[in-house]
């Protein structure tokens, strides 16, 4: 039984449904303030197979130890926290509170009940602004706000826990970003309010909830001056997990490193108009978009070198741009509005 906290979430769901696939029992533990349960109604559907779904919060802790126990659970994936950046500007004690303390809890609830394998969702938002690309795991970990900040520091949390007890088994998976939908158009990303991010931007201009798009900048030193990013399937990502959990079980001594650092990336950089380009041939839509200044604390590049995930995980993304573009617009233009009916 897999533990998978923040499950209902946009990378949770999709993990679940490649975990339910591989043959695991899953155990969502989700607080839902940034997700939907219908999410896990519509993984159900995919994939034949029932949830345990618990409703909770990652910073009581004996709420996770109860069902920690009572599931009967060997690992956990631990996805639950909050991720907007802005956000986290405005208001850092609660990304503190909800990513760094309640990360604690759950360390302290894997404690309590002996479940010592820990998969992490990091972020490559720890990196900072990028001294020299591609971005290997070693290179210095300079955060520029509170949530990359939260990550880091819960990163350095699981290093010293490891090294207080090496039966720990730990894999900190550095996402680059993520964007697509399961194949089905049945999950996908649904953010609440005005989407922060490129993607599901540009995917609601396409279904007409938003009239156009401003590209943040197109005077950066890339080939065509706008931000260069390593887009991943979502799909791609969640199976990455799946492979790091595999990994961690085949480590069978406590001799061997069981604190896994990893990036998971394409290796690929696009720019935003190379995605607004591949959106508009997905969708077969205009999408109509304006040149505005920079954005606060945006960076001109940033792309994974993805060849440790590839010899320790034997994991490497698979589903290229044109799957990412066509796989959102499949998910976005069934559901419109999300995952709320309207
Ligand atoms: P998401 O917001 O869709 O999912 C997070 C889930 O956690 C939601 O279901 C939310 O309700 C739940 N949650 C939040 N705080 C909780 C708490 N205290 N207790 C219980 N549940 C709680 O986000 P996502 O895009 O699926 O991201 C998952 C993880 O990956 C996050 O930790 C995020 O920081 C990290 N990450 C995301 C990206 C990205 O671009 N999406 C990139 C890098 C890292
Ligand atoms: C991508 C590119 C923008 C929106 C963020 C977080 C990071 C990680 C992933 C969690 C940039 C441009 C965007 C728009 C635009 N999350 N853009 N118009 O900033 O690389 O990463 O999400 O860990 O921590 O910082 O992703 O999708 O916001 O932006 O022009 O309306 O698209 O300037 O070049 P980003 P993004």
């Amino acid at each position: 039984m897999i533990f998978v906290t923040g499950g209902a979430g946009y990378i949770g769901s999709h993990t679940c449904v490649e975990l339910l696939n591989a043959g695991y029992d899953v155990t969502v533990f989700d607080n839902f303030c940034n997700s939907n349960p219908e999410a896990l109604k519509r993984v159900e559907q995919i994939t034949q197979k029932k949830i345990n779904l618990v409703e909770g919060d990652c910073r009581n802790r004996a709420a996770m130890v109860k069902v920690l126990k009572e599931s009967g659970a060997t690992a956990v994936i631990h996805f639950a926290g909050l991720k907007a950046v802005g956000e986290s500007v405005e208001k850092p004690n609660a990304y503190y509170d909800n990513n760094v303390v309640g990360t604690l809890r759950l360390l302290e609830a894997m404690q309590e009940c002996n479940v010592k394998t820990l998969v992490f969702s990091s972020s490559a938002t720890v990196y900072g602004d990028p001294i020299k690309l591609p971005l290997t795991e070693d290179h210095p970990l300079a955060p520029t706000n509170p949530y990359g900040r939260s990550k880091w520091m819960i990163e350095e949390i699981l290093r010293d826990l490891y090294h207080s007890d090496h039966a720990f088994k730990i894999a900190i998976l550095r996402y680059f970003n993520p964007v697509g939908a399961h194949v089905s158009g049945l999950i996908g990303e649904d953010p609440q309010g005005i989407p922060n991010n490129l993607m599901p931007f540009v995917a609601q201009v396409a279904v007409g909830r938003r009239d156009s798009l401003s590209i943040w900048g197109s005077d950066y030193a890339t080939p065509d001056g706008t931000g260069v990013r390593d887009y991943i399937h979502v799909v791609d990502l969640a199976i990455g997990h799946l492979k790091a959990l595999e990994a961690l079980r085949a480590i069978n001594s406590e001799k061997m490193n069981s604190c896994l650092t990893i990036n998971l990336g394409t290796g690929q950089g696009y720019s935003v108009l190379d995605v607004v380009r591949a959106y508009e041939k997905a969708s077969n839509k205009r999408i109509p978009y304006q040149i505005a200044p920079r954005r606060l604390g945006d960076i001109a590049a940033c792309y994974a070198d993805p060849k440790r995930a590839f010899d320790m995980l034997g994991w490497q993304a698979k589903l290229g741009l044109d799957e990412m573009c066509a796989n959102s617009w499949h998910w976005q233009s069934n559901n419109p509005s999300g995952y709320q009916q309207k």
